[in-house]
């Protein structure tokens, strides 16, 4: 038995569709159900009796401390959080509370409950390449002993959960690993993020909006693949040791908005608004913005043999397809009516089976 945090959000649901599909043991997956997290990401796993779904709040430790003494799993994967930079911006205060609040309070609950726990047990941090800051660009890719400088409220609300964790290995003998992870892209994520923004807007033949001078350079891996890798680390991963996990998958914002455009040429010959580049429109810069993010994944490569699996090229291709094959998924999520479908299927009460 393991306990996901987060499992209804991108990269959690792809993490839980995943350990179904490989392992053989069961799965409690805690999500408070924020405006990310979505049951429809878990529809494909939705009869299958290991997948117990709880619909709470991490910071609730109580709530989750008796869930650890009922359940008593062998690991916690973590991924619940605020997860888009914009909104951290935006309204920080719900990234504190559940980024640093949140992860402490579970951290807490942990440390209560570890007495009864077995010597197996493994905690799972999933962080991100934004705690390291901006890089120039053309400097060397950096490792995982590189020195924090978050520069957003959601890096820092990253940053400051990672140096819990890191306080809780050192204080608590916590038997914790942390992973740092680049951009994911591909199915189910939530279309605030640049990737399925653009898909969404190009299909509605909306402005494509690109910030400042979009040269800013992120590196792009699959959601299979971070899940896969996150697995890796879940069954391998020394305990204290952090690991980097990035595709190598490099390039500018308008160059992958440009990419997306021309998929959508191809896959839609029918649509009005091709060529899609003319909906590309410069707008003013995010504040805060970073340039660059370059991780070198060489040890999670030596260590546990991961490399991704999906080129850019076809993974671009498979998101944009997925995308406009599940075009009521989009439209749900954009509309809130999701929302009204979990209140009438589960009611806002805390939800177990
Ligand atoms: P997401 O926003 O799609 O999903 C987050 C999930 O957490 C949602 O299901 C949400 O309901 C849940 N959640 C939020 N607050 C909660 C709370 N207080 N209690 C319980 N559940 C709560 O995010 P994602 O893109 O899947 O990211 C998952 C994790 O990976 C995050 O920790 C994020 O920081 C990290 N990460 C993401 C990326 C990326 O490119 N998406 C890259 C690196 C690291
Ligand atoms: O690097 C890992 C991080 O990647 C994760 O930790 C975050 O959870 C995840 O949200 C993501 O953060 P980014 O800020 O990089 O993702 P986003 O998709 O918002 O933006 C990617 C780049 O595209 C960034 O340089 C900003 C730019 N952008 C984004 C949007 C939404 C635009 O130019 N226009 C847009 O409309």
């Amino acid at each position: 038995m393991i306990v996901v945090t987060g499992g209804a959000g991108f990269i959690g649901s792809e993490f839980v569709r995943q350990w179904l599909a490989t392992e053989s043991s069961e799965l409690v997956n805690i999500d408070k159900l924020t405006y990310s997290g979505n049951l429809e990401n878990l529809a494909s796993v939705s009869g299958n009796s290991r997948h117990h779904f709880v619909q709470a709040d991490i910071v609730e430790q109580s709530v989750i401390e008796q869930l650890l003494h009922e359940r008593q799993p062998r690991a916690i994967v973590h991924f619940a959080a605020e997860s888009h930079v914009d909104r951290s911006i935006h309204a920080p205060a719900d990234f504190i509370q559940t980024n640093i609040c949140g992860t402490f309070r579970l951290l807490e609950a942990v440390r209560a409950w570890r007495g009864t726990a077995s010597r197996e047990f493994r905690f799972v941090h999933i962080s991100t390449d934004e705690v390291f800051g901006s890089l120039p660009l053309k400097a060397a890719q950096i490792s995982e002993a590189a020195a924090y400088a978050p520069g957003n409220p959601y890096a820092a609300s990253k940053a400051a959960a990672d140096h819990l964790v890191r306080a809780y290995i050192r204080t608590y003998d916590l038997p914790a690993v942390i992973v740092h992870c680049c951009n994911n892209y591909g199915p189910f994520q939530f279309p605030e993020k640049l990737i399925p923004l653009m898909i969404a807007r190009g299909l509605a033949g909306e402005s494509m909006p690109i910030y400042g001078d979009g040269l800013h350079e992120r590196d792009w891996l699959h959601v299979s693949d971070a899940a896969r890798a996150i697995g890796l680390v879940l069954a391998r991963g020394r305990i204290g040791e952090s690991y980097n996990i990035a595709a190598g998958h490099a390039c500018s914002n308008l160059q992958m908005v440009c990419m997306l455009c021309d998929l959508l040429d191809e896959l839609r010959p029918q649509s009005p608004y091709r060529p899609h580049r003319q909906l590309i429109t410069h707008v003013a810069e995010r504040p805060g913005h970073d340039r660059r993010y370059a991780l070198n994944a060489d040890k999670i490569a030596q260590e546990l043999g991961w490399r991704p699996q999906i080129s850019l090229r076809e993974g671009l291709r498979q998101t944009v397809e997925w995308y406009l094959g599940n075009q009521a998924w989009l439209e749900n999520v954009v509309s809130g009516r999701y929302r009204q479908w979990i209140a009438d299927n589960y009611g806002w009460r805390n939800i177990r089976s």
